[in-house]
């Protein structure tokens, strides 16, 4: 035995398939989630028989498996059939009406977006899905800047389902009446994953991302367990990754513990986006930046005594630039204006979803 038999080679990897460990890589499966599946299915179901669908909301914490389903579920629904056109926005990237109407155009194959409109639009796409019906998903809904498009939908499209996605349960209950009492969803949470379900999940992962037999027994454990204590399935990808890439820079045939364990040492303080990591007064500010849209810091801090907030400005302060520094929120410094400089605050648009 030489050397270098324990030893990868130049040319060998630990990985065959790294995109597997992608956050957005969409599994054949989504084992555990069949009874929220089922329950979405029946609201889209009504749709098939050329009734109105119900709306629902689903809510849980980040990485607990609503995008995979959903998009299982509308999958599902376009091999079934081709009267309902399936469309799903990610409002974190989409986060105007305008935006996400493009997007739908897109998605129904209307090119002709140019010079129009968002209300236009809106009036196009819906005589091409009142033709049939339609599924709308707004993912990370809470994202959306402002809510016309919602209403649209409410409005002009006859036969639909309409299913919000958010990690924050109380969302609808803020909204708007002529919305809600329109809206009316049935709510389906989504539970964090129990330590076997996290396991199953990781490890369908691990067998089509990595060689066989590279992961210690140990060393996977080890990750299911940071992954199930986080309640996170992302944060289980992204140890894995990083873990194997430790493993192979150190050329090693297997992937132990001791790299599993540096991997741990660089998750960031922030894991994904995580709202209910927060304190209470972080949530709590977080809340009203929300209700707000963009507001100067100082009238932001106002409303925040007025509503019972009890930290001094300083604290306030601090922990605005927490929620900045996890990505809940923007700030931009306005100069020159008749108040001299100040802090315009606002929700963020782009989030920690990629460790990278
Ligand atoms: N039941 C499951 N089966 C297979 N993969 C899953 C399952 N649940 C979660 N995952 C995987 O975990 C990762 C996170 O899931 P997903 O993106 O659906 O989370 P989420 O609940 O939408 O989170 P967020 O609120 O942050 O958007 C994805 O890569 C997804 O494929
Ligand atoms: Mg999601």
């Amino acid at each position: 035995m030489g050397h270098f038999d324990s030893m990868l080679g130049a040319d060998e990897s630990l990985f065959r398939m790294a995109a597997a460990l992608d956050y957005d890589h969409q599994p054949k499966m989504v084992p555990y989630r069949e009874n929220e599946q089922q329950q979405i299915a029946l609201c889209i179901k009504p749709l098939l028989a050329g009734r109105n669908g119900r709306n629902a909301i689903l809510y849980g914490r980040p990485g607990v498996g609503k995008t995979v389903a959903i998009k299982h579920i509308l999958a599902e629904l376009e091999e079934e059939t081709d009267d309902v056109s399936a469309i799903y926005i990610n409002c974190w990237q989409k986060t105007s009406s305008y935006k996400a109407m493009l997007d739908i155009c897109e998605a129904i194959g209307f090119k002709f977006t140019q010079n129009k409109r968002t209300d236009e639009l809106f009036q196009i796409v819906a005589k091409i899905v009142n033709k049939g019906a339609g599924v709308f998903v707004l993912d990370e809904v809470d994202k959306l800047e402002d809510l016309d498009l919602l209403y649209w939908i409410l409005e002009g499209v006859y036969k639909k389902s309409i299913i919000l996605i958010t990690n924050f349960e109380n969302w609808v209950a803020n909204l708007d009446s002529r919305i809600k009492s329109r809206l009316v969803p049935e709510s389906i949470q989504f539970k964090p994953y129990n330590a076997v379900e996290t396991k199953g999940i990781l490890e369908q992962r691990k067998d089509i991302a990595f060689v066989p037999g590279v992961w210690k027994p140990d060393a996977f454990d080890l990750v299911v367990a940071k992954a199930h204590t986080l309640q996170d399935i992302r944060t289980g990808l992204y140890l894995m990754r990083e873990s194997g890439q430790t493993a192979e820079d150190a050329s090693s045939k297997t992937i132990t513990d001791t790299h599993v364990n540096t991997a741990i040492a660089k998750l960031p303080d922030f894991t994904s986006k995580d709202p209910e990591g927060l304190n209470d007064d972080n949530q709590f500010i977080l809340q009203l930046v929300s209700e707000l849209g963009e507001v100067k810091i100082g009238d932001l801090f106002r409303e925040y005594e007025k509503r019972g907030g009890k930290s001094a400005y300083k604290t306030f302060q601090r922990r605005v630039a927490t929620l900045e520094k996890g990505s809940f929120v923007a700030t931009k410094k306005l100069t020159g204006g008749a108040e001299g400089t100040t802090t315009l605050v606002r929700k963020a648009n782009k989030g920690l979803d990629e460790f990278a």
